[in-house]
Parts: C-alpha cells; sequence; structure tokens
C-alpha cells in the first residue's frame, strides 16, 4: 500500500525538507539517557537530566565528543537502539522532516562491547516503519571514526557484511585534525566496491585541503560541514561547478566553537557562491535543536528569506540518496506548498 503525505500534514508553516546529517547517537536527550541508564542499572555521573543538560557547553569538537562519547554507555540493547530512533523520528517528522539519512558510530558501541547486529537491527526496527507511521523515509550511514586507526574501519566494514542491504552509505566523523581523508582511501575504495554510497566530514575543524582529498582520494559524493571550504576560492569555483552538496550545521558550528555567533555564519555568502548547500541538525540533542529550529535560526539571526529558506529544502531532496519515483514525489510536496 502507498501512504500519500496526506496522511501526514505539516504543521502550519513548517517546510518539507529532508535532513542529511543527523548522528542518530546525537539525539539522545537526557530524559531517555536517564531512562535507559535506569534500564541498565548503570550509574550516571549526573544527578538530574537538567544538571546533564548544563554539562552541555562546548569549547570544541573534542570536548563535545568527550560527553557523546560517554553517554553512549547507556545503549545496550537492541530495544535502546530501537527506543533512541523512534525518539528522533517523531521529533524530525514535527519538524517537517520528510527523508532523513542518519549517521551511526559502530566503533562506539563495538569499542565497548556491544555487538554491530545489536545497533543496526535496532535502530532499524524503528525505521523500517517509518514511512508508514510518520511519512518519513531513510537510510542508515555508517561512519567510521577516523581518530581510530584505519585498519579498524575495515574491519569495521567487514563485520557489517551481514547488513549491507540495511545500510546506504559509509561516513566518516570524530576528531578531524590530525586524521586526513588520505587514512581511510584502502577502506572507502571497499565500501564502493559493496554497493554503498560515499560522504566524509571534511572542512569542519580541519582545513579547506581536506574536502579536496575527501573528493579526490575518498571519492565521496557529498561532503559534510565543508564550512572551511569558504577560505579557499578555487576551491569554492570546484564545488560549485560540480554541485557538490554540502551538509551544513549551524546550530553545531556555533556551540562547537567553528563560528563565533549564529548572525557571523557564512551560511547566507555559501548560498550566494552557488553552493548546493543544506541545513541539518547534526546532534540536535546537544546543540541546541532539530532541523527545523535550524532553518529558524537562520531566518531569525540572519534574516533569511522565504525563498532562501525554500531552496534549503529543495537542496536537501537533491542531495538526497533516494530514488528517482521518491525524488519527484518530495519535490513535489515541496512545491505544492506555498
Ligand atoms: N563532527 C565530527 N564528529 C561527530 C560530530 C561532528 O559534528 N558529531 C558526532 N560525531
Ligand atoms: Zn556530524
Amino acid at each position: 500500500m502507498t501512504v500519500s503525505h496526506h496522511a501526514h500534514p505539516l504543521p502550519e508553516g513548517v517546510l518539507p525538507k529532508a535532513e542529511l546529517h543527523l548522528h542518530i547517537e546525537g539525539t539522545l536527550e537526557p530524559e531517555l539517557a536517564f531512562a535507559l541508564a535506569e534500564r541498565n542499572g548503570i550509574d550516571l555521573p549526573y544527578a538530574t537530566p537538567e544538571e546533564l543538560r548544563s554539562a552541555y557547553a562546548f569549547s570544541d569538537l573534542q570536548s563535545f565528543l568527550n560527553l557523546y562519547y560517554q553517554l553512549t554507555d547507556v545503549l545496550r540493547t537492541e530495544q535502546d537502539f530501537t527506543d533512541l530512533a523512534e525518539a528522533y523520528l517523531v521529533r524530525a517528522a514535527a519538524q517537517g522532516v520528510r527523508h532523513a539519512e542518519i549517521f551511526f558510530d559502530p566503533q562506539a558501541h563495538t569499542g565497548r562491547g556491544v555487538d554491530l547486529g545489536t545497533v543496526v537491527l535496532g535502530l532499524s526496527r524503528a525505521l523500517e516503519t517509518s514511512r508508514e507511521r510518520h511519512g518519513l523515509s531513510t537510510g542508515l550511514i555508517l561512519s567510521f571514526l577516523r581518530d581510530l586507526p584505519a585498519e579498524d574501519a575495515l574491519k569495521t566494514l567487514a563485520d557489517a557484511a551481514p547488513y549491507l542491504h540495511l545500510i546506504s552509505a559509509v561516513g566518516l566523523d570524530s576528531a578531524e585534525v590530525g586524521h586526513p581523508p588520505a587514512k581511510f582511501a584502502e577502506v572507502y575504495a571497499a565500501a564502493k566496491e559493496a554497493g554503498l554510497r560515499l560522504v566524509a566530514h571534511a572542512g569542519e575543524e580541519g582545513p579547506p585541503a581536506y574536502i579536496a582529498e575527501a573528493l579526490d582520494l575518498l571519492g565521496v559524493e557529498r561532503i559534510d560541514h565543508g564550512i572551511r571550504c569558504m577560505e579557499d576560492p578555487e576551491l569554492v569555483a570546484r564545488l560549485v561547478a560540480e554541485q557538490v552538496p554540502l551538509t551544513v550545521c549551524p546550530f553545531s558550528n556555533v556551540r562547537l566553537r567553528c563560528v563565533d555567533r549564529l548572525e557571523d555564519h557564512p551560511l547566507p555568502a555559501m548560498l550566494e557562491a552557488g553552493l548546493l548547500v543544506t541545513v541539518n541538525s547534526d546532534d540536535p540533542s546537544y546543540f541546541g535543536g532539530y532541523v527545523e529550529d535550524n532553518y529558524r535560526g537562520l531566518r531569525q539571526a540572519l534574516g533569511l528569506t522565504d525563498d532562501q529558506l525554500r531552496r534549503l529544502a529543495r537542496n536537501s531532496f537533491l542531495a538526497s540518496f533516494v530514488d528517482d519515483a521518491r525524488r519527484a514525489e518530495l519535490l513535489a510536496e515541496l512545491d505544492a506548498n506555498q
């Protein structure tokens, strides 16, 4: 049975959109972290969800990652991963998300003794009925931790062999500086051979050269973040000419101090330059909002117009890894929403 989007009306004034840069572990809200900790008999080093939330003050990417990896410890069973994904889907649907490509960090779990199958099957159980229940189609992106050895990434890809039908792409995240894309050329070649799509974080904290390297040495089809391309006009010209999608995350960039204030964010200049920019939430529980909150923040802080916001939503569908029929359906819903 096909379920049309009419079964899932959007809130007033919210554009339909795709979310292409979202770490499922970064959707863990403090209340759910406490509930899972209790269910699994784990003591968190915080007295209350409020006290945990007040620890969400970061000085850079690493200071965030430390807390992000610490809290993954509450995720132990398939049901935990299902509950995590379901909580995200409910919030995303309320923010107009019609398609989500969702990163997960297998090594953050296997490294503490949780089986890869537990993670993938738990997440997939929530995702597989999302289209019917929330009007929201999904993909899963297996992301390698770049601050671990390349051999670990190769082993992770090999261990994922039984689950590849549930995974649409591979990505690369965690601490960027000092861990250039080149380190992962072999595993990206193997992922491509296995039929997976390719993306990578580049140019968040790391230099513009990492963006070119991800394109040239890894063969990625999208760049996650990519904001530091603006330091290199020749690179911008290339990204415009090739229409390489950039999955930009404004709230994240401010919270991790890549950008001082939302008012200073380069997104308007990136749009002006003709880059294929999308807006995403990255780790919404930690960074102050989900994807529609980011769109609204851009309107408020930078005066983005309705036309610009609509272009961002359109770009999100153009940059999605969906088939032609689904893309046409998503674009038609956007065009009908005036
Ligand atoms: N950057 C790098 N690694 C990450 C991020 C990010 O914003 N979020 C989760 N892992
Ligand atoms: Zn990210």
